[in-house]
């Protein structure tokens, strides 16, 4: 399969704190690739590092082949982060939706096509005209979603994007995100603690703990023949943290 992401070496630290650990990583073209870990394990960092919202201390991230240095801008425009708690802006549903593009500076007509398709694949078309600010948490966050979107990224991160919602929505983010993934061909890395989501959606899985990405391996792998006995015990819920 090909490669979308590369990152090599990659370490970061805060002050005297490191918080990622030598990590090497490859994201491929396509793929749904979950990140998993304790609290404070630092996959929130490693999401933000991939898109370039933070230099990392030291290590090389190439993404389709572009070296971040000197291209940001150019790999800024072409992925998309969903935070853990996305930031609603005081506007309309639509405006909300539109803004990624507005910036952009693409046409009304497109603006309004690509707004109501994204709409429409989270579940909420119809609300357009709506206060954002109104919509219950889990529509909240699938417009979030549809902002993240709505600008076709080749690479979606997303945060946690199920940690704070009921069953049913849970649900519908998750076809959700197959579904961007098999009409869109939308490559998707996913921070979650919930591991019954990454049996249901994952192709691959990276494990972090304190820092180090301690496996990567295919689902079915990491869950039958986990290579590293603290996987497991992760997985197990049998660690202590
Ligand atoms: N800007 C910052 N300055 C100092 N320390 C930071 C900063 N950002 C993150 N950290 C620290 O880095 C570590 C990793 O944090 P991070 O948010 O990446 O973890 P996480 O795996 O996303 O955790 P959670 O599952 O709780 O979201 C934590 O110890 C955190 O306190
Ligand atoms: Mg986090």
């Amino acid at each position: 399969m090909q490669e979308l992401f590369r990152i090599e070496n990659l370490c970061m630290a805060f002050g005297e704190k490191e918080v990622l650990r030598n990590i090497n990583l490859t994201i491929r073209r396509g793929e749904i690739f979950a990140l998993i870990g304790p609290s404070g394990a630092g996959k929130t960092t490693l999401l933000r590092i991939l898109n370039l919202f933070e230099k990392p201390t030291r290590g090389n991230l190439k993404f389709n082949g572009l070296a971040n240095e000197g291209e940001i801008n150019n790999i800024r425009r072409r992925m998309s982060l969903l935070f853990q708690t996305p930031a609603i802006f005081k506007a309309s549903v639509f405006d909300n939706v539109a803004y990624g593009l507005r910036v952009r500076g693409i046409d009304k007509m497109t603006i309004e096509n690509k707004v109501k398709s994204a709409l429409n694949i989270v579940g909420l078309e119809g609300k357009e005209a709506q206060k954002a600010r109104t919509l219950s948490a889990g529509e909240a966050q699938r417009m979030a979603f549809a902002r993240a979107i709505v600008y076709d990224p080749e690479l979606l991160l997303l945060d946690e994007p199920t940690a704070n919602l009921d069953p049913a929505n849970v649900a519908k983010i998750e076809e959700v995100i197959k579904r961007i993934r098999s009409e869109r061909g939308t490559t998707i890395v996913i921070a979650t603690h919930n591991i019954p989501q990454v049996r249901r959606i994952a192709d691959r899985v990276g494990i972090l703990l304190n820092g180090e990405l301690i496996e990567v391996n295919t689902k079915e792998g990491i869950f039958m023949a986990p290579e590293d006995a603290r996987s497991e015990a992760f997985l197990k819920g049998e660690m202590i943290y």
